[in-house]
């Protein structure tokens, strides 16, 4: 049976005690290689989704360098509206299609940010409603989103019961910090018995990375 929203696989390189930053944002734990790897994932995807603290702290691109192939969507949760104008996101979004979602709490009037080239999808009241999100991108022939982070969007889509697929590597770093954000950075599923729970599909070893690819 065809699915009712698209397959959403989460992407991150984590450290080996689970974090996906430092205290102070700090994120490349990735070799190149493995950024390599990404990029080729990147190509195969429809869209990838990030959360609007990922596109204030590390200024991404989101688009596929390492490896030839076309970029696939890029949409921002980003509740408010507040992404800077001079985000590199919003000053490429004339050559790569871009989306942001909002809900009510965004201004009505969102033209500067559509004059460049982006798209608004208003989606919920106070948060974003993310089964109704993925419903509206299904629509739009968007069948596969690679969701990339940070901890607490990732934490957002588990919550839901919206995470197909885990591709994590595990980086050969050690991070700690009480604050630095984890791969999942929410509130506690209670009991093992509540948590969700993967079947691992595929290991792989990369020199001093380990790929680890978990389905539902
Ligand atoms: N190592 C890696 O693979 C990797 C990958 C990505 C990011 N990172 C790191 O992760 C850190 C950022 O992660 P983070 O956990 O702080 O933030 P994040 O997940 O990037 O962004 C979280 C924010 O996005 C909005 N949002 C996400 N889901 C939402 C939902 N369902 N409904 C409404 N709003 C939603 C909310 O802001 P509003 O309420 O204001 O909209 C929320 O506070 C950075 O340091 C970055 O470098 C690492």
């Amino acid at each position: 049976m065809a699915k009712s929203r698209p397959h959403i696989i989460l992407s991150a390189a984590m450290s080996i005690d689970g974090k996906i930053a430092t205290h102070s944002g700090e994120s490349t734990l990735s070799s190149k290689m493995d950024l390599a790897r990404l990029h080729l994932l990147r190509r195969n995807m429809d869209a990838i989704l990030v959360g609007k603290n990922t596109v204030h702290i590390d200024d991404p691109l989101l688009t596929v360098r390492y490896v030839k192939g076309r970029n696939p969507i890029r949409i921002i949760l980003d509740s408010r509206g507040t992404i800077s104008m001079n985000s590199k996101i919003v000053k490429t979004a004339d050559k790569v299609p871009t989306i942001i979602v909002v809900t009510d709490r965004a201004p009505r009037n969102m033209k500067k940010l559509e004059k460049k080239g982006i798209e608004i999808i208003r989606c919920g009241r106070n948060n974003i409603d993310l089964k109704r999100l993925l419903s509206i991108l299904q629509k739009r022939k968007i069948k596969k989103i690679l969701l990339e982070g940070g901890g607490i969007t990732n934490w957002h889509f588990l919550k839901k019961k919206l995470v197909d697929e885990l591709i994590i590597t595990v980086t050969p770093y050690i991070l700690s910090g009480k604050d630095a954000i984890s791969l999942i950075h929410g509130d506690s599923f209670g009991k093992i018995s509540n948590c969700p729970s993967f079947k691992l599909k595929k290991i792989k070893r990369m020199k001093n990375e380990i790929i680890l690819n978990y389905t539902s």
